[in-house]
């Protein structure tokens, strides 16, 4: 089945928004398979956005994301990886459609409250980069 890797930043944790972010993910009927709550190492940190190096702002996202405490989790279901990126909405909160996370909550690209990963693939490496093998746990929701 498939699964992707989300995780609430500092300034999601900072507003008091965990609670309402997991909301919308189980309340469209994903299955939650791994979360933890954390402080990111800049290690872990540089390897998540190693993408990013070359950027101009690869400094200041390694900063932010080490910056406190972040929510790291991993949800499970059919198309669950384009479904979250629709969830959360597109990357410039300012242009993020209302009813998304970020349309929501947010008006700041460098603050945009979660990531989830793009893709399939970059998902098996992040879930893989963020979680033992033993984090995650297996189960059938009975709906
Ligand atoms: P995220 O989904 O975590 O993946 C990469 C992050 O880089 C992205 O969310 C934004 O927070 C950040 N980002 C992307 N573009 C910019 C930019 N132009 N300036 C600052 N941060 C950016």
């Amino acid at each position: 089945m498939e699964r992707t890797f989300l995780a609430i930043k500092p300034d999601g944790v900072q507003r008091g928004l965990v609670g309402e972010i997991i909301r919308r993910f189980e309340t469209k009927g994903f299955t939650l398979v791994a979360l933890k709550f954390m402080k990111v190492s800049k290690e872990l940190a540089e390897q998540h956005y190693d993408v990013h190096r070359e950027r101009p702002f690869f400094a200041g996202l390694v900063e932010f994301i080490t910056s406190g405490p972040v929510v790291a989790m991993v949800w499970e279901g059919e198309g669950v990886v384009a479904s979250a990126r629709k969830i959360i909405g597109a990357t410039n909160p300012l242009t993020s459609e209302p009813g998304t996370i970020r349309g929501d909550f947010g008006i700041s690209i460098g603050r945009n409250l979660i990531h989830g990963s793009d893709a399939i693939e970059t998902a098996q490496r992040e879930i893989a980069l963020w979680f033992k093998d033993d984090e995650l746990v297996s189960w059938q929701p009975h709906l």
